[in-house]
């Protein structure tokens, strides 16, 4: 399968470390110490469905297709304030489409994870176009009191529209159980018989912990996806890594061994936005004219579970309509 065509969206409101020091016992220093994070953009007046459309809506124009030709529409979300309907079949009418729809929570790697699942769509023919829509609001898991989690996340959403043609080389993606280490946890309503305890838990993440398994876990993903492929990181002319921390993507760079230039980040501006942290760097590149067509990209992310995902694709340049190519 290839990617025809790219869209993202982000919330308007801009907040910037100093204005988590406002109310927080922190700094600017240490946020961008630690983790390389400047601004975050988080929801205020939109909804997740609204940049969730818009995405999608940029990602289907650029394709050049019509909204009636999308045959299946999966859209990667952790949570959102709908428990039900999914957020696919609650964007899906204002797109315009009328195919099945369904969410996938692969954590930070379900953009990875919902293009696996696109490609086994394709290899089997039930599908000729599929659209993926990354859309989160991990600011809404955090408690906004405790330092330790608030400042890493912003939200936002990125899309891709897949069609049947040649350009993934290879997947991989892999699952493990570590839920202490990363979690957020909402309790459901109570009934008569329900004696299990249950209380809502904002989001808990073991920061030391998590960093570890990330680094471990994406240089072993990439490895071992080069190796299979018989390439090396030479072949490769760019990693578009999950956007947590300008620190893990920094280890990951060194014991690679390759140069900075190849490791794009924009982490700087959005904060880490969870899934669709990888399609809005797509977007942004595509759009810039820096995906060269041609080119040779590794994705790789990973995140709450803990789960993991790794491809290779080789890019086919995207035309826009309203914005130049530098
Ligand atoms: N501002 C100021 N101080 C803080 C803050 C903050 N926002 N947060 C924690 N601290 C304090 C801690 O309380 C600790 O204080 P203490 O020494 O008095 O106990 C001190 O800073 C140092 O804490 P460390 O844990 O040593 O800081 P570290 O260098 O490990 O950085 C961080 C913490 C940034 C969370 C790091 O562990 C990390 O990046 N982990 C991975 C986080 C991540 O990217 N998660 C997402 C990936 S998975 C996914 O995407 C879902």
């Amino acid at each position: 399968m290839r990617i025809i065509g790219t869209g993202s969206a982000l919330p308007e409101k801009v907040v910037t470390n100093d204005m988590l020091a406002g109310f927080l016992d922190t700094s600017d220093s240490w946020i961008t110490s630690r983790t390389g994070i400047y601004t975050r953009h988080l929801l205020s007046k939109e909804t997740l469905g609204e940049l969730a459309i818009t995405a999608a809506q940029a990602a289907i124009e650029s394709s050049g297709l019509e909204p009636s030709d999308i045959d299946y529409l999966i859209c990667s979300n952790v949570a959102n304030s709908y428990v039900s309907p999914s957020l696919g079949s609650i964007i899906l009418a204002p797109l315009g489409c009328s195919c099945p729809c369904f969410d996938l929570n692969g954590a930070c790697a379900g953009f990875l994870y919902s293009l696996d699942i696109a490609d086994a769509f394709f290899k089997t023919k039930r599908a000729k176009h599929i659209l993926i829509v990354a859309a989160e609001e991990p600011s809404r898991f955090c408690n906004w009191h405790e330092r330790e989690t608030s400042v890493l996340f912003g939200d936002g959403a990125g899309a891709v529209v897949l069609s049947d043609e040649e350009g993934f080389l290879d997947f991989r993606v892999t699952a493990d159980t570590h839920t202490d280490v990363l979690y957020y946890k909402r309790s459901l309503e109570t009934t008569p018989y329900d004696r299990v305890e249950e209380k809502t838990m904002p989001l808990v993440m073991q920061g030391r912990e998590v960093f570890k398994l990330a680094v471990r876990a994406c240089i072993k993903d990439v490895d071992m996806i080069l190796e299979k492929n018989n390439m090396t990181g030479s072949d490769i002319d760019l990693f578009l890594l999950h956007q947590a921390n300008l620190r893990i993507i920094d280890s990951i760079r060194e014991h690679l061994d390759q140069p900075k230039e190849k490791f794009p980040t924009n982490l700087q501006k959005y904060g880490n936005t969870s899934s669709a942290s990888i399609p809005i760097l797509m977007d942004e590149l595509s759009r810039a004219g820096e995906l060269k067509d041609g080119s040779t990209l590794m994705l790789s992310a990973f995140g709450g579970g803990f789960v993991t995902g790794a491809a290779i694709t080789k890019w086919t340049k995207i035309e826009y309509k309203q914005e130049e190519n530098q």
